[in-house]
């Protein structure tokens, strides 16, 4: 009998904890805590994310700012917008949504947003300092993932870890902090020969494919961990992961459903690096 990865319960129970948090800061250094969120067009999938992240931040006391810019926005406005927020001093955290159109240079915009207000994990800096085991701002969707496994005591150790998939956002961070908290990992994407042997051998499986239903019970071992970070909708427009969750839960140990399991969790783990950010702001 499978056990559910609940995210949504531990969400709530982490933004509470973060919402004390981020009073405590409130109290001690007489000022909020500061996350911008800049959108650039009308993708209707971000609208939704992004109005899930001002949400949470209103749940736990986070100031947001939120920026809207028409899709004809040209690279040197954004670029001009970014460099102005980086020397903000209200300003804790940067996040710009992804995907941008396509007339803008996504990497030349990154790039400005200094490491310390990354919240999204995605600068040079704190890619780095992940891969050398150092403390820095990680990746919010792998992040809240390990904090899953942590919390109903997933073993890691040794065990062999399959990532489906090889963004810059998910798969490979996620690759990373399992490779670092001692599992035996390999990565597949596009290319990869035998997709399910591969996923065969996983005793952890983490899909973040982007494919409705790509993982079919076929491709899963008896009692696999399986963690499925797809957010896609099915035939009948139904939301459903990159798991085919009815037919492959029965071969699980664990698994996270689609709504409710590592969405929530991305949300709330940006929530913890903002105020992690505005923490380490006081330090230097
Ligand atoms: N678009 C989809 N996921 C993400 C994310 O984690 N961060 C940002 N900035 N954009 C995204």
């Amino acid at each position: 009998m499978y056990k559910l990865i609940d995210g949504k319960v531990m969400s709530s129970t982490m933004r509470w904890i973060i919402a004390q948090g981020v009073n405590g800061y409130k109290d001690k250094y007489k000022r909020d805590v500061g996350l911008v969120v800049v959108m650039v067009g009308d993708n209707p999938a971000s609208a939704i994310y992004v109005r899930n992240k001002i949400k949470a931040c209103e749940e736990v006391g986070i100031k947001s700012y939120s920026y809207h810019l028409p899709e004809e926005t040209e690279q040197a406005q954004l670029e001009n917008l970014i460099n102005d927020l980086a020397v903000d001093n209200n300003v804790d955290g940067i996040l710009v949504q992804l995907p941008l159109p396509k007339h803008i240079d996504a990497e030349n915009v990154l790039k400005l947003i200094p490491a310390k207000k990354d919240v999204d994990g995605f600068s040079s800096e704190n890619v780095g300092k992940l891969c050398l085991g150092e403390e820095g701002i990680v990746a919010c969707t792998p992040n809240g993932i390990m904090k899953m496994l942590e919390h109903y005591g997933i073993e890691t150790a040794g065990k062999r870890a399959v990532v489906v998939g090889r963004s810059n956002i998910v798969g490979k961070p996620m690759a990373m902090l399992l490779l670092n908290a001692d599992a035996t990992v390999t990565v597949c994407h596009s290319k990869t020969k035998n997709l399910k042997e591969e996923c065969l051998n996983a005793d952890i499986l983490v899909a973040a494919i982007g494919k409705p239903k790509y993982i079919t019970e076929d491709m899963v071992k008896q009692g696999a961990v399986v963690i499925d970070v797809g957010m896609n909708r099915d035939e009948n427009g139904k939301l459903c992961g990159d798991v085919d969750f009815e037919k492959v839960k029965d071969k699980c140990s664990y698994i996270t459903p689609v709504p409710g399991g590592v969405g929530p969790m991305t949300i709330t783990m940006l929530m913890y690096n903002t105020l992690q950010a505005a923490v380490n702001g006081e330090k230097f």
